[in-house]
């Protein structure tokens, strides 16, 4: 990855742009359905909103996250996070679940994942995960890549990330001998609380930088492509999310 690729977080902006990731959770913290006493390892724990609701749940929770800023955010809330490369994990049959938001897709070697998930788990663990499914931001990926084009810049920053289909997904898990007990791909247009431009600097700063001091009207262009599809007449900002949401288990 160039370093003009690589994505870094900052837990203030991530809290002021897109705080929805953690809200939206709520339906794939249904599917874990945590009890007390179970060892759970949460993949991709940002700041560690979720990971405190595993807590509160009566779980002992471990979080990682690759990025320095939201595993001291989690840390602030006193949870056990430390600093982990997801597509490396290095745990050994500890877990009774591995857990993961809206995480998975910005780890590209989907297989190295599944794999650290399944040496985590015990016997008969389970790995609930919802992450981007096909089609997720497709509307807003291809106005960056249609700015990239117009501009001479690289198409190829405008989309970092690993989008799944379930049947791609289910054959990973399979792969790796997880029962997959179920899998969905669930469009989810998802309001956001501030202008595309915010989205857009928290999750795909890398691509605007590319264009040095062009990168205002870079960005204007981008959100000016997106406005007649993704804005309502009254200004509201919709995203064109779509997840996929997977409950899988291991044979005890
Ligand atoms: C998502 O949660 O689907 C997502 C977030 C940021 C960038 C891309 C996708």
């Amino acid at each position: 990855m160039t370093t003009a690729a690589k994505q870094t977080w900052s837990a203030d902006r991530y809290d002021r742009n897109a705080r929805f990731v953690s809200d939206l959770g709520a339906d794939v913290l249904g599917w874990l359905a945590p009890v007390p006493g179970e060892r759970i390892l949460d993949l991709g724990c940002g700041d560690g909103a979720l990971t405190m609701r595993i807590a509160d749940a009566g779980a002992s929770v471990v979080g990682v996250d690759a990025s320095a800023s939201m595993v001291e955010a989690a840390r602030s809330l006193g949870l056990d996070a430390h600093i982990a490369d997801g597509e490396s994990l290095a745990f050994d049959r500890e877990f009774d679940a591995v857990f993961s938001n809206a995480a998975l897709h910005w780890m590209t070697d989907m297989a190295a994942v599944i794999s650290g998930v399944r040496r985590a788990l015990k016997p008969g663990g389970r790995f609930v995960a919802e992450l981007g499914g096909l089609g997720n931001v497709a509307a807003i990926a291809t106005a960056m890549r249609g700015v990239a084009l117009a501009r001479g810049g690289d198409p190829e920053l405008a989309h970092p990330w690993a989008f799944p289909s379930a049947d791609v997904y289910q054959a990973l898990l399979e792969g790796e001998g997880f029962a997959v007990r179920r899998i969905a791909l669930i469009p989810r247009p998802t309001p956001l609380p501030t202008e595309m431009s915010g989205w857009l600097e928290t999750f795909r700063a890398p691509f605007f930088d590319q264009f040095g001091t062009d990168r205002h009207t870079a960005l204007a262009d981008t959100v000016a492509l997106l406005a007649p599809s993704l804005r309502d007449a009254e200004g509201r900002w919709t995203a064109d999310y779509v997840r996929l949401r997977v409950e899988a288990a291991l044979e005890k």
